[in-house]
């Protein structure tokens, strides 16, 4: 598990991008590396980033955590009644180019996984992440693999791509050791993933219940996401694993961009300001490795099926 740095230079040479590259590019973060790129790929016009920059943390009610949805073209997370009209549609337009311009560039890159991957959100990251007044379970500065409460995934990978786009600061992350070491080590019996635990019954006859269940299916959760949830709290309220796990340091440079496999790879943010990302759900079936992947290494210790 390391950092693998892809410059300007050997991807301009390297075009157009041989398929066996681009596996080997998907193997490498599939066991867990980070894909860095010093100098980012992906354009983003001048004008755009002095708007994105120019949201300071202000009365302006643009500066809480932003999220685009590309499938249905929505923002969310600006308070409508209060920010301007106008500097809302702007901003909704950069977030679509800046997540076109980012499916582009990996349809080509990561050319084994785009005909099976679901386009998730994008976000846009204005505030500063040092000394973040935030809920324990939603601490950014706490190591921590990603799951989502309200988008299980059955299985896929959640991928995601960063832009730093503050003009001189680096963003600094610490990393941790891989997923299935990290699992065998920390996870004690309580969380261990038990097929159609308790729980996960608890949550469809919950669904059912109140008549969501058919509705609305991202509310039901495999075990697969019930123990991917569970595994990011328990990793969060750990004090053993936060102070023993080891952490590895990593401060991406202004205008770098860098991606990695955020449900495995254990990551904190420690300081930075403004980053944009892009997520990508990549279904098992797309992966070049399935038997490192983390529902195949909880099935092993499960002994079952959990999707
Ligand atoms: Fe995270």
């Amino acid at each position: 598990m390391g950092l693998v740095t892809i410059t300007r230079e050997s991807l301009v040479d390297g075009r157009p991008l041989s398929e066996e590259r681009a596996r080997a590019w998907c193997a490498q973060l599939e066991a867990g590396d980070i894909l860095y790129f010093p100098e980012t790929p992906i354009a983003i016009p001048n004008d755009d980033l002095a708007f994105l920059l120019g949201q300071q943390q202000t009365d302006s009610s643009l500066h809480k955590n932003i999220a685009y949805k590309p499938i249905i073209d929505k923002l969310s997370g600006v308070d409508t009644k209060t920010a301007d009209a106008a500097a809302v549609s702007r901003l909704q337009s950069i977030m679509r180019k800046y997540s076109q311009t980012v499916v582009k560039f990996l349809t080509e890159f990561l050319s084994p996984y785009h005909a099976n991957w679901k386009l998730d959100y994008a976000s846009f990251r204005p505030q500063e992440e040092q000394g973040r007044d935030l809920s324990l379970r939603r601490r950014n500065d706490l190591l921590h693999t990603d799951a989502f409460p309200t988008r299980p995934t059955h299985g896929a990978r959640i991928l995601r791509f960063f832009n730093n786009i503050h003009p001189t600061r680096t963003r600094d992350w610490v990393v941790g050791d891989p997923f299935a070491k990290m699992v065998h080590e920390f996870a004690p019996k309580e969380i261990a993933p038990e097929p159609d635990s308790a729980g996960s019954r608890a949550m469809k006859s919950l669904g059912r219940a109140v008549g969501l269940g058919a509705a609305i299916p991202s509310l039901k959760r495999s075990p697969y996401d019930d123990f991917m949830m569970r595994f990011h709290n328990f990793l969060k309220e750990n004090p053993r694993f936060q102070s023993e796990s080891p952490k590895y340091p990593w401060n991406f440079p202004a205008g770098s961009s860098w991606m990695v496999y955020t449900d495995t790879v254990p990551h904190a943010v420690l300081a930075g300001q403004y980053a944009l990302e892009q997520t990508f759900l990549v279904s098992p079936e797309a992966l070049v490795a399935p038997e490192t992947s983390p529902l195949k290494v909880l099935e092993g210790i499960a002994g079952a099926p959990l999707v």
